[in-house]
């Protein structure tokens, strides 16, 4: 009965749930660097190029994208290693969509600039620390130097740029530093998120350099105090959330949908990746375990999506998010910070577990 109440009401937001989904393509898992804190368990394989033209010309966009501006998120590994990076781009521009990416900045030159520019992408440099911290994490001398050349050359551009900061033990006694580096380069945005131990950071966790609750929790305090300290100068976004806000608000981890909390919310997954190898994944392109796959680019991407739509796959995973939210989150200390991540890393590990069973 839960379940069929569940498909019904699923099925009466479907229009506003597939305006809203945003895609992150993973173009290319190739890099120039090899960071510590990487998350990446491998670095080999590219998205063909036939790939992305079969995924522009989908349904998906020439249908399902005409009045909204849809999010796509082109990652990596380090996409400005692609010498056709500038056909992809110019692939998505005539589409209505609004297209970001991450980068190290190593490769940021005249040329790569201009595509930016001509083809309204927008782009977040990551940035680690000032300096020596910045080329400790990206095990590369010049690293700090690359950056501030792509600062200054995308500055004199009309590019909208920001940048990203992945904090461990490293540097989260130096985010006041990165923050005024970046007001008095008139960076007007910077997001910090937390090293997750994954990838090459188990082996910073080995080291432990990675961020227990209580750092978290600190360090979530001194963002939000930053943010009104430097409120005229630059936008600073964190990375969680109150237990509270949570509990109050659960519709923003899709947790309460439709009728039962603000009525412009739409359930998980809020967007679908895109693997090198053309696999349409729920969630993340970085979810590697076959309970995560959806389809494949081939079967068309609106056709995939739409199939898994209230499909006993999505009924699992809104099943296991509720589950994930009473056992680890309503468990939970009052005022406990959660990552934005949180929920969808315990649903992850929870349907590991599973699936080793
Ligand atoms: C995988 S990288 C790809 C883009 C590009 N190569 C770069 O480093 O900017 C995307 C973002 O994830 C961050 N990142 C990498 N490993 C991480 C981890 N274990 N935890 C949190 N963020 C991580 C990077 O610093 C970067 O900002
Ligand atoms: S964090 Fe980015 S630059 Fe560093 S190794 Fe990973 S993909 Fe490459």
């Amino acid at each position: 009965m839960e379940k069929t109440r569940m498909i019904s009401d699923l099925h009466d937001i479907y229009e506003r749930w597939i305006d809203d989904i945003e895609l992150d393509i993973l173009l290319t898992k190739k890099c120039n660097l090899n960071c510590i804190h990487c998350f990446l368990d491998n670095k080999d394989g590219e998205m063909g190029i036939d790939t992305i033209r079969r995924i522009v010309s989908d349904e998906f966009f020439v249908l399902h994208s005409q009045n909204k501006k849809r999010v796509v998120n082109l990652s990596g590994g380090e996409i400005f290693m692609r010498k056709d990076i500038g056909e992809i781009f110019s692939l998505f521009r005539d589409l209505n969509v609004s297209v970001g990416c991450v980068s190290n900045g190593f490769y940021i030159s005249d040329d790569s600039v201009e595509l930016l520019e001509e083809n309204h992408i927008d782009l977040s440099l990551s940035m680690d620390g000032v300096n020596e911290i910045h080329n400790y994490y990206r095990r590369n001398d010049i690293s700090f130097n690359k950056l501030e050349y792509a600062i200054e050359r995308l500055l004199k551009s009309k590019v909208r740029f920001g940048v990203v900061c992945s904090v461990s033990r490293i540097n989260k006694d130096y985010i006041e530093e990165i923050i005024k580096y970046c007001i008095n380069r008139k960076i007007r945005s910077i997001r910090f998120q937390v090293v997750k131990p994954e990838g090459n950071a188990l082996a910073m966790q080995e080291d432990n350099l990675i961020l227990d609750d209580s750092e978290k929790q600190e360090l979530f305090e001194k963002l939000l105090h930053y943010c009104g300290k430097y409120v005229a100068d630059i936008n600073i976004t964190g990375y969680g959330t109150f237990k509270s806000e949570l509990r109050e608000h659960g519709c923003k981890f899709g947790l309460k949908w439709g009728k039962t909390c603000h009525s412009n919310t739409t359930p998980w997954p809020k967007s679908f990746g895109i693997d090198t190898a053309g696999n349409i994944i729920q969630i993340h392109p970085f979810h590697s375990n076959e309970f995560w796959k959806i389809g494949h680019i081939d079967e068309g991407l609106f056709n995939v999506i739409s199939r898994y739509y209230a499909s006993d796959k999505h009924i699992a995973l809104l099943t296991t998010l509720k589950e994930t939210y009473e056992e680890n989150i309503l468990k939970s200390p009052e005022e406990f910070i959660f990552e934005d991540l949180y929920l969808e890393d315990k649903v992850a590990e929870k349907i590991a577990s599973s699936c080793k069973r």
